[in-house]
């Protein structure tokens, strides 16, 4: 099986160019992110705190994660209900990086991962792909841009969906965000030494796109 591992912080284009390649390719495109999403949907809905980490545990068997490809689009289900159209609002984002934080959420969704991954030629986007979930993937690209262009991109592809969340507040969570998830002691967000890094700042996804294809085709 091949695996593509591409990882970064909050709105750097991951989904954009995985789901590309994968197209390209015929690999199945996993969102490791909608997972962590799911979970803290979950807690949200039963009012669980999700910093709190003694609260949370104890219920941490009591929901099912199920991830289906339909037509090719990754759907999550949550104790058989379709979330996905339930789990892109800014309080799950942050509801997510929370518990994201918590090992045991980690192992539960890691398993699910390693064993997609282990069935099917995937490319895979997350933070700690590269350097935790599949050390031993064939290409392993860490994609960046800075912290405005990355909560522009956010903003208007909020806007677009009707989500009226001011520039400086996307811009803010997004900060707090990528802190958390680089600052945790479990599988942190981090470039694997192997990985290529890009920057795509100033690039647009037709061209970062462009460029990965590159690459592809020079490793074979
Ligand atoms: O998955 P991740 O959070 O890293 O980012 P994304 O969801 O793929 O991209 C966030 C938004 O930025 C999308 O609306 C992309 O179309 C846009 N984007 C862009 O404008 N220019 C790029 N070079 C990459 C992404
Ligand atoms: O789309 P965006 O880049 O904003 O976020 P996401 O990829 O959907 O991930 C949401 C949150 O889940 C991140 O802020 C991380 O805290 C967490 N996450 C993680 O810890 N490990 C992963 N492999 C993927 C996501």
């Amino acid at each position: 099986m091949i695996s593509i591992a591409i990882d970064g912080p909050a709105g750097a284009g991951k989904s954009t160019l995985a789901k590309a390649l994968a197209s390209k390719l015929g690999y199945i495109y996993i969102d490791t992110g909608a997972m962590y999403r799911t979970v803290a949907l979950w807690y949200i809905r039963k009012g669980i705190d999700t910093k709190d980490r003694d609260a949370m545990l104890p219920r941490l068997n009591d929901f099912v994660i199920d991830v289906r490809n339909i037509d090719g689009v990754q759907h999550m289900f949550l104790d058989g209900e379709d979330v996905n159209g339930l789990i892109r609002t800014p309080e799950v984002s942050m509801g997510a990086s929370n518990v994201a934080v918590v090992p045991e959420v980690r192992l539960k969704l890691v398993e699910i991962q390693r064993q997609l991954a282990s069935r099917n030629d995937v490319i895979m986007d997350g933070r700690d792909i590269g350097t935790y979930v599949l050390p031993n993937a064939q290409l392993k690209i860490f994609l960046s841009a800075t912290p405005e262009a990355r909560a522009r991109r956010r903003f208007l592809e909020n806007t677009a969906k009707g989500i009226e969340t001011p520039f400086e507040e996307v811009l803010a969570d997004m900060i707090a965000r990528d802190k958390q998830d680089t600052e945790r002691a479990f599988a942190p967000l981090k470039a694997a030494e192997d990985a290529v890094m890009l920057d795509n700042t100033t690039m647009t996804v037709e061209e970062t796109i462009v460029y990965i294809t590159g690459l592809l085709e020079k490793i074979g």
